[in-house]
């Protein structure tokens, strides 16, 4: 039974937070001088268990959710995610499980991944360029150390892969096009994203963007693109493909052609509250029900109660011009 929202829009993803650490500092999401030394991240008790989440994921795809997504923060720096791999990987429902990650430790991690049940994986490189790329990080890893996190997940057996880069005008949009060059011959799907105003931290301004139409139009001046149709309705990103049939690209478009229309996703933060937008000022919480003894009835009621007057279709509203709302952070309820 699929739940709908109050536009009709129906639960189809589930994407989980598996802690609201990580091991980078990407100036856009967790900038340094905020997310120093002394920064407080969740205590251990007010995150959720492997259990806990395995048992509110099994409500979840009974309520129609069958994409899940373990993000984070950095969800490789949970200790031991394959074990919360392989318990997800048996509930009933699951079609399509899929984490996102910086890579960083794929060369540990994406066997144990891979023979735990993950079906696919994605890895976040802003750039070639390893001066580029430490800036945008924080300085806390070079282009190599990721390069080979890809390496680890291709000999893992992981296919298709999926490269995601964030495009920030005047400070990695000059090295886009030999990003999609080097993607293009290594065979996997690169996707570039819009900056966007996620978060309250990282002073977005429209001007910072670079447009989903400008970076094809760079692309494609080297080598020529076409257009693709999406491969489902919720897919977020626009895809493309070579002309000479080396492949296809995407871009995330979020803030110039927003896909709020068909949002089917909803967000579970490592503290266990459900988000129904990236850009939500407050989620609901699961974990109090969870730990006082509700049953599973009682949180599918709360859950049920969430989606259904679910109203969120921010990208769409704001237009260009960044909505003043104490807004969630992105490493907390994942991208
Ligand atoms: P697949 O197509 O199945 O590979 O999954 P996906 O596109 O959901 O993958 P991914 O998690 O890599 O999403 C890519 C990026 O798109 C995220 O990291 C976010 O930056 C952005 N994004 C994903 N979902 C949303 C959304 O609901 N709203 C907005 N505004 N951006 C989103
Ligand atoms: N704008 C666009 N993408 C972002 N991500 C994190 N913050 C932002 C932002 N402000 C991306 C990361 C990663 C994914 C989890 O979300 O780079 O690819
Ligand atoms: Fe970490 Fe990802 Fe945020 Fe970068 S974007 S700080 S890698 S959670
Ligand atoms: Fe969905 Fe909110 Fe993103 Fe729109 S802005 S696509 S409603 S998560």
């Amino acid at each position: 039974m699929t739940i709908r929202d109050t536009f009709n829009r129906p639960l189809r993803d589930l994407r989980i937070s598996v802690t609201d650490r990580c091991n980078f500092r990407c100036t856009y999401c967790m900038p340094a001088a905020i997310y120093g030394e002394s920064y407080k991240f969740l205590p251990r008790q007010q995150v959720l268990t492997f259990e806990e989440i395995t048992r509110l994921t099994g409500i979840i795809t009974r309520l129609g959710a069958v994409k899940i997504r373990l993000t984070g923060g950095e969800p490789l720096v949970r200790e031991q995610v394959e074990k919360l791999v392989a318990m997800l990987a048996a509930v009933e429902g699951v079609g399509d499980l899929t984490l996102t990650t910086n890579g960083y430790l794929l060369p540990q991690k994406a066997q144990a991944l891979r023979e735990a049940g993950l079906q696919r994986i994605t890895i976040s490189l802003d750039s070639l360029d390893d001066a580029v790329f430490r800036r945008m990080n924080g300085n806390r890893s070079g282009v190599q150390a990721v390069l080979d996190g890809i390496t680890a997940a291709e000999q893992a057996g992981f296919d298709p892969i999926k490269i995601n880069a964030v495009v920030q005008r005047g400070v990695n949009d000059h090295t886009i096009v030999d990003m999609a060059r080097y993607f293009k011959e290594r065979g996997h799907v690169l996707r570039f994203i819009e900056y966007m105003d996620v978060g309250n931290l990282n002073e977005w301004r429209m001007e910072d963007v670079v447009s989903a139409h400008d970076i094809v139009e760079r692309i494609g001046a080297e080598m020529p693109l076409e257009p693709l149709e999406r491969n489902y309705k919720s897919e977020v990103a626009l895809r493309y493909r070579y002309r000479d049939g080396g492949g296809e690209i995407g871009i995330i478009a979020s803030v110039t052609k927003p896909f709020c229309g068909a949002c089917s996703r909803m967000r579970l933060s490592a503290e266990g509250s459900i988000y129904t937008c990236l850009f939500a000022e407050k989620g609901t919480d699961l974990r109090g029900p969870l730990r006082e003894g509700a049953s599973d009835d009682e949180i599918e009621q709360i859950i049920r109660q969430t989606w259904g007057s679910r109203i969120d279709r921010y990208s769409e509203e704001r237009a260009g011009i960044p909505v003043r709302r104490k807004k969630v952070e992105m490493y907390h309820i994942g991208g």
